[in-house]
């Protein structure tokens, strides 16, 4: 059975809650359960993680060897300004697709860069939590 990491970055966990008009009022409890239908339905072992620190989230990715097989990470803030998220990714080559709620390229100007894109298999957004589904199902169909 194949193996996912799912990482959720910085102030994810306040979904529901944390500016609605932008992310909508679907919980991070909710997106967690619709990926884990998902994984059941496509057979595959998905753990999944939420940090608001950086060096945490690095850490989970320098782990990732030999554990699993391919990571879907929304790095939240941390994909317009960490070069360290970035290069864990390139460090050890995991298949990755990058997901955000929202579509960055038609917010402020400070988010209209990703750093993690360029070391990611690909990147879906602006379809709110359905991003995640999306992401999901195109990471599975990879392995
Ligand atoms: C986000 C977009 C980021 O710019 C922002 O900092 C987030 C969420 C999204 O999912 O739309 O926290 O990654």
């Amino acid at each position: 059975m194949k193996r996912i990491l799912v990482i959720h970055g910085p102030n994810l966990n306040l979904l529901g809650k944390r500016e609605p008009d932008i992310y909508g009022k679907v919980t991070l409890q909710q997106i967690n359960n619709e990926l884990k239908k998902i994984a059941k339905k496509r057979k595959v072992r998905l753990t999944i993680k939420q940090s608001n620190y950086e060096g945490e989230i690095v850490d989970f990715i320098g782990k990732i060897k030999n554990k699993y097989d391919a990571l879907l990470i929304n790095p939240a803030a941390y994909t317009h300004t960490s070069v360290a998220i970035r290069d864990a990714i390139a460090a050890t080559n995991v298949l990755t697709v990058e997901v955000h709620l929202s579509n960055i390229y038609s917010r402020e100007e400070f988010r209209q860069k990703s750093l993690i894109s360029p070391v990611a298999k690909g990147t879906i957004m602006g379809f709110g939590p359905k991003s995640y589904s999306l992401g999901l199902e195109a990471l599975i169909d990879l392995l």
